[in-house]
């Protein structure tokens, strides 16, 4: 099957599976432990009910809208997503392409494959770009000036991975990059050969915003010494406000699940926050993201955009966040699969399919605009 002959995000992941090397297959469809939250993210979706409405008007629909300020086509932009070039040789670059060309943001992971500048080539509008704080704060000032000039225009600074949740799966695969050359890891990637083929074609296979740029970091043990010392445990609410005047542009706090932090996001100066658990990567046994948005909404909805991301699989997932009240949406594994699956046209056919889903579900639930969803489109008596 090709990319185009997928229907839902569940056929791109399929072919993802048979066409990405296993340890970068399962660095993307993975958990932190039991995976419960993970799961979770996905299994809480099913529960919001959608209210259905027949003999309305269902013309001239839109799901254009608004995310801090900028236009897009429909409210669903690519989360930040670490080692994307190892799902596909250049996926930064593709991954950022077709979301251009399909009216979203793409948010850049500070750690990506491709770098701030290789993404900035190949793209005509300003994408976003999402922070780690280091202990290295040279090198986060550093960060934070190319992606000034580089022209992002929005910071996303994420807050929940101050010291890194475990992922069995990884552990196990030995995952890495660059990728290692043991007998085992040969064998993976020898079992995929297109994605050999692509990978031998790119000089971009470690990560693109770090070497180079680092103090002390050259070359590959440098670099796991490194980004495994890095994350700052320390990192406070004080910080923020250093981060937002280097920046000085649009800031959007990401990984925020409770209330009280939600309230305290709102003193940060921060434009927007994302209502997310790291896809259940971090803290297992946390809620989902879409349990814990309605209460996020009215604590602070009010006062600033709420985003949300973390089990979206569809456009029906993207309309039900909505109707709880966020602003905008960000998908991580959906436009993963696409990428794995076949590149940029793997990327594309993602979010055509959830773009299909969302308008379709709009009209069958009697809306014609996605401004227009209120927690009025649910069953909320279930
Ligand atoms: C493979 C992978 C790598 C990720 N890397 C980052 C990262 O570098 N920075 C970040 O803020 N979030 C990262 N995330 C979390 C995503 O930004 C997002 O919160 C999550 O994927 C949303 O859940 P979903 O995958 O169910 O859509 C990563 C997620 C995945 C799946």
């Amino acid at each position: 099957m090709s990319v185009d002959q997928a229907l839902t995000i569940a056929d791109l992941k399929d072919r993802a599976r048979r066409r990405v090397p296993k340890m970068f297959f399962d660095y993307a469809d993975s958990g932190a432990w039991t995976e419960g939250t993970y799961r979770a993210n996905e299994d809480d979706f099913h529960k919001v009910k959608l209210r259905q409405r027949v003999l309305v008007d269902m013309t001239n629909r839109s799901l254009a809208s608004e995310m801090i300020g900028e236009a897009v086509s429909m409210p669903v932009a690519l989360a930040p997503t670490g080692l994307t070039g190892m799902q596909h040789a250049d996926g930064e670059m593709l991954a950022a392409q077709a979301a251009e060309e399909a009216g979203v943001p793409f948010t850049l992971s500070t750690m990506s494959i491709c770098s701030i500048e290789d993404v900035r080539s190949v793209t005509s509008k300003p994408f976003w770009f999402q922070l780690y704080v280091m202990q290295d704060k040279d090198f986060v000032h550093n960060l934070i000036d190319r992606a000034k000039a580089a022209g992002c225009s929005a910071l996303v600074l994420t807050l929940d991975l101050q010291i890194l949740g475990q992922r069995h799966k990884d552990l196990r695969n030995g995952l890495s990059a660059p990728p290692r050359f043991t007998p085992k890891h040969v064998w993976q990637m020898a079992t995929r050969p297109f994605w050999c083929l692509d990978m031998l074609g790119t000089k971009r296979r470690t990560f693109g915003n770090i070497v180079g740029h680092a103090k002390g970091v050259t070359d590959l043990s440098s670099l796991s010494s490194w980004t495994s010392e890095q994350f700052d445990p320390q990192l406070s609410w004080k910080d923020i406000a250093w981060i937002r005047d280097r920046w000085g542009g649009k800031l959007i706090l990401k990984g925020i699940l409770d209330e009280e932090d939600a309230r305290m996001s709102l003193d940060s100066g921060a434009d927007a926050i994302i209502v997310s658990n790291h896809g259940g990567r971090q803290l297992d046994g946390a809620a989902s993201s879409i349990s814990m948005l309605p209460r996020i909404v009215d604590a602070v909805g009010d006062r600033m955009e709420v985003h949300l991301d973390g089990g979206i699989r569809s456009g029906q997932d993207v309309l039900k966040a909505l109707c709880h009240g966020a602003k905008g949406t960000y998908i991580g594994r959906p436009f993963l699969y696409g990428l794995g699956a076949g590149g940029k046209a793997g990327v594309r056919r993602a979010l055509e399919i959830i773009r299909k889903e969302l308008d379709v579900t709009l009209a069958l639930c009697g809306e014609r605009d996605v401004k227009n969803l209120s927690r009025k489109n649910l069953h909320t008596d279930l």
